[in-house]
């Protein structure tokens, strides 16, 4: 949908770019790269501004120019042109940069592509040496080209999903000899065809054949409505040609949409009921796993007594799980399921007993399946370093993708490769760089160090860049900035969070009151008093800094450092300042925008969601006013968990202390709460598998034993439940809610408190005595493995009855002493685990819920057990997938059946 509205708005701007041209302004339409059928068309080595209709496919093919900015053009050497279509004359080669790109712009993300690259070498440079590069689609390996001889081009072509609005193409340089390339097609596909080619995977075209040609001719647009190309395919004198001239139809849901002058020849074997090819691998591609589809069509009206069947056989075994028999003048396409990796192919076509004729083929498509396995760049980031890159006509090896893939990154940056690619770091020092700074920096959301010392930058340091949330390293240091260094930076770096070096910029001010002047320029009015003021207070402003600069010298930090002097400054702040950051109200309410979306409401107030500048995510946790939880315990909570950092447990990012407002703000946890995922509505997630209940099970218990026996002083969460237990996009566990968290004192074993808790979790010890010890916390884990067992609540309502309510593990108790294991867990995993392993957890989950703390293990015992029952699921999960890899299967044509070579999954 969102393709046809896309192509829809390319075809209407084709419309007016003809009009205007055939107003016969100019000939601007030429510029434009897509022609009439969404079509890009490039003869690349063609010089800027020239285009031409080509003659055979009446296709408008354009000069490169616009697509590239580097490489040379040449002319292919003139012995060779006379037999050769026009693209093929000139090339552009790339002998500097070890990898230069090509971009396709204004594509639709997400929509189906093929793209075509064509290389012939023709002696262009005159030096008749064959080249060897590799082929990059955008960050992911496409192809090695090896040009093997002059004349015989080489044909690159994928059928890709768009990554982003735009495409690149990149060659690069692996040492072989300098790359080069004749012509670059991109041609929009449907969505519906090649299904195969998809976000995660593109198929690479190995050969398309048109079998049993009629002549030599390469079959193409317009035949061939998505100008793919059908080379001819003979094998005389043992194939012969079957062929018609009717109208061939097609299915409706044709996943091919091959057209019918390929499906009106034929070839069949001669004197022979086989018609067998073969392939092997090419060692070029590492393991490589192909891919290919058959195309049949009956070209003959069969006598009454006339039958075509064959079995179609992959090395000796059926690849297609029965007989088959093409229809009249009916388009059809058997392929696979998936791409398969054998160490040789050998496809037959087999006559039946009881076939009168031998077996026929129309046409072959064999594609090898690439992994789209690289991200490309954040999108955000990419703009920006490019902006920059336009901006201060930045040279360097600054082309393709500034990241990905890792061994062409961009020369100066530093990048995270967790998902998609974030530039963190952008080192830019003495380059050279002219003009004013401007905030184009701060569009680099995730940068945790900016250097752009020594450079000639003039102009002021923009407010913007004190937003970037991450950074840690601003070096502008060698500069001829001016203007004052903007409140925010000044107070991170005094914070502690920034490291902030601003010497040798002898326009700077370093401190905002005494630099008042610069900003009552803007005001016009007062033009003559500044020009007495300023005099006076340049005067005023020189001693202060002298004075200044003395101070800090004391203080040892020279001048080029006065600004990380303040960072170890506040070293001696705070724990809670160090490590997390300071918000205000202000701050919270655009991050949240303006507390708009609620996530949640407990005892303290309410949870919301908000958006970081660099796009982390986070909940914020606001205490209302009526909340119980006093903001002593607020803060009590803000300073525990500014200490405890562990993978299990959530992180707080920062807090808000104003008399205003008490949050606290916690990283976003994106798939909920644990008993969401067990009780929630049907359909509000995919049933939790066992293997993923033992995992979280594990995970939790790692973060309770960590608040245990992690912090100087043991923490009692107080609180554990499924309800306190969020998972993240990963299914990962992270603890919540350490609101009731008290330290003990480590002389003392427990500690008495009022009663805290929520009801079904309660260690019933602890309601006796009132002391709470850790033993308290794993009653509670206990009930949560209860839960993970049996998808069953902690208080379990018999019969929808309020008031008769039954304690998980009382219920769990009564029913193992009647029947078995099965009689417990949780339908929703359809029988789908592994007996031991419940009944080892289901075990523990008794220990840990003994009536008296004594009976009950400690957390480290507990982690212990379940890191053995995971063990041992991760050995029957691995059994069982290799038990799934021996079938291959087949699909046909409009039929989505899932015939296998054993032929019993067929549904
Ligand atoms: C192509 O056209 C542009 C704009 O009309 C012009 O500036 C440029 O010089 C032309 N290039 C060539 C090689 O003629
Ligand atoms: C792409 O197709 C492959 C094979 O059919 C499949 O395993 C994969 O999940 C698909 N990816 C997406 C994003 O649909
Ligand atoms: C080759 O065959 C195609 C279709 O069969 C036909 O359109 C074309 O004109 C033929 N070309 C020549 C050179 O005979
Ligand atoms: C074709 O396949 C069928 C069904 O698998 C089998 O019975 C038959 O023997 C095969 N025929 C040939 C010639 O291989
Ligand atoms: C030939 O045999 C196949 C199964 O092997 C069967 O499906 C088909 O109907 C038979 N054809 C004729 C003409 O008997
Ligand atoms: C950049 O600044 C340096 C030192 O101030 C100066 O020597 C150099 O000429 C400047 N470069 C340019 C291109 O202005
Ligand atoms: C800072 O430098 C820029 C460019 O050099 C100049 O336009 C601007 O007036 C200067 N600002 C101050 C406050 O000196
Ligand atoms: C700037 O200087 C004034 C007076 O010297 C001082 O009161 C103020 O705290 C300073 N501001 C900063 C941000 O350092």
């Amino acid at each position: 949908m969102k393709k046809g509205r896309g192509f829809r708005k390319e075809m209407i701007l084709w419309w007016c770019m003809l009009l205007l041209s055939l107003l016969g302004t100019d000939n601007k339409w030429v510029r434009g790269q897509f022609d009439s059928n969404g079509f890009i068309s490039i003869d690349c080595g063609l010089s800027e501004n020239d285009s031409y209709i080509d003659e055979h496919t009446k296709l408008s093919y354009i000069s490169d120019a616009q697509f590239i900015d580097t490489g040379l053009n040449h002319n292919i050497s003139k012995e060779y042109t006379p037999s050769l279509s026009r693209q093929y004359l000139t090339v552009r080669s790339f002998n500097s940069g070890a990898r230069n790109c090509y971009s396709l712009k204004s594509l639709v993300l997400g929509s189906k592509y093929l793209i075509r690259a064509t290389f012939l070498y023709g002696n262009y440079d005159g030096l008749n040496q064959f080249a060897m590069f590799d082929l990059y689609l955008g960050v992911n390996f496409w192809k090695t080209v090896n040009i093997s001889d002059a004349v015989t081009p080489i044909i690159a072509e994928v059928i890709t999903v768009a990554p982003a609005d735009y495409v690149q193409v990149c060659l690069a340089n692996t040492g072989g000899g300098t790359p080069f390339i004749s012509s670059l097609d991109l041609r929009p596909l449907k969505d519906t065809l090649y299904l195969l080619a998809n976000s995660t995977q593109s198929l690479s075209l190995v050969k398309r054949l048109n079998a049993g040609p009629t002549n030599t001719t390469i079959i193409r647009y317009p035949d061939d409505l998505h100008d793919r190309l059908w080379e001819p395919w003979s094998n005389e004198p043992y194939w012969s040609e079957l062929t018609t001239t009717s109208d061939v139809s097609h299915i409706l849901t044709d996943q091919f949409e091959a057209p019918s002058i390929v499906f009106q020849t034929a070839a069949t074997p001669v004197n022979s009921s086989v018609l067998q090819f073969d392939w092997a691998p090419s060692p070029l591609d590492k393991s490589p796993s192909y891919w290919w589809a058959l195309h049949f069509c009956e070209t003959q009206l069969l006598g009454k007594n006339q039958s075509r069947w064959f079995n179609i056989t992959v090395d000796g075994l059926m690849w297609y799980a029965e007989p088959y028999s093409p229809s009249y003048l009916r388009a059809d396409e058997i392929f696979g399921k998936y791409g398969l990796q054998l160490p040789y192919y050998n496809v037959s076509l087999v006559a039946t007993g009881n076939s009168t004729l031998p077996p026929l083929l129309n046409a072959f498509e064999l594609f090898i399946v690439l992994p789209v396995a690289n991200l490309p760049t954040d999108g955000g980031d990419v703009s920006a370093i490019n902006a920059i890159k336009e901006k201060y006509q930045i040279k360097k090896n600054w082309v393709g993708d500034p990241c990905a893939p890792e061994t062409y990154i961009w020369d100066g940056l530093n990048c995270s490769y967790t998902g998609s690619p974030r530039i963190i770091a952008l080192n830019l020092a003495s380059n050279g760089l002219m003009g004013d700074f401007p905030s184009l920096f701060s569009e680099l959301k995730a940068l945790q160090s900016l250097n752009l010392s020594d450079n000639n930058l003039t102009g002021s340091i923009p407010d913007a860049l004190s937003l970037l949330a991450s950074l840690t390293l601003l070096d502008l240091t060698g500069n001829n900035l001016n203007g004052t260094i903007p409140d925010g930076l000044l107070r991170k770096s005094q914070a502690g969070k920034l490291t902030l070096r601003v010497g040798d910029n002898p326009n700077l001010c370093s401190n905002s009151t005494a630099c008042t002047p610069n900003e009552q320029k803007k005001d016009n009015g007062s033009i003559r008093v500044i020009a007495i003021i300023v005099p006076v207070i340049v005067v005023v402003l020189l001693v202060a800094l002298a004075l200044l600069l003395c101070m800090l010298k004391n203080k040892k930090g020279t001048g080029r450092e006065q600004y990380s002097s303040f960072s170890k400054a506040g070293l001696k702040d705070d724990l809670i300042q160090l490590e997390n950051r300071q918000f205000t109200y202000t701050e919270l309410a655009a991050i949240t925008n303006e507390f708009t979306r609620i996530l949640g409401k407990g005892g303290f107030g309410t949870v919301y969601h908000g958006t970081l500048e660099d796009g982390t995510q986070v909940a914020v946790k606001v205490r209302s006013e009526s909340s119980s939880q006093g903001t002593r315990d607020f803060l009590g909570e803000a300073e525990i968990l500014a200490k405890v950092h562990h993978k299990f447990l959530v992180s707080m990012i920062g807090y808000c202390k104003e008399e205003s407002c008490v949050a606290l703000v916690f990283e976003y946890i994106s798939r909920g709460t644990l008993q969401e995922h067990l009780q929630g509505p049907t359909g509000f997630s995919a049933p939790l598998t066992w293997r993923q209940r033992v995992r979280i099970a594990k995970e939790s218990a790692q973060g309770l034993e960590y608040l245990h026996k992690g912090c100087s002083r043991p923490l009692i969460h107080r609180d554990v439940k499924t309800n306190n237990i969020l998972l993240n996009e990963k299914l990962e566990a992270k603890i919540a809610d350490f609101g009731l968290s008290k330290a003990i004192n480590s002389d003392q074993t427990h500690v008495t408190t009022c009663v805290v808790g929520t009801a079904g979790y309660f260690d019933p010890e602890y309601c006796m005595t009132s002391q709470l010890t850790e033993k308290s916390d794993v009653y509670s884990f206990g009930i949560v493995l209860l839960e993970l067992i049996t998808g069953q609540k902690a208080l379990i309502s018999a019969s929808g009855q309020e008031a008769e309510k039954t304690n998980i593990v009382y219920w769990v108790r009564q029913r193992l002493a009647k029947g078995n294991i099965e009689s417990i867990v949780d339908a929703r995993m359809k029988g789908e685990y592994d007996a031991n392993s419940v009944w080892k957890v289901t075990d523990l989950a008794l220990k840990c819920t003994m009536p008296l703390g004594s009976q009950r293990p400690m957390m480290p015992e507990v982690v212990a057990q379940l890191k053995e029952c995971m063990e041992s699921e991760v050995t029957c999960d691995i059994n069982y997938h290799s038990s799934q890899n021996s079938s291959i299967g087949t699909t046909r044509n409009g039929y989505y059946t899932g015939y296998s070579i054993n032929g019993d999954t067929r549904s």
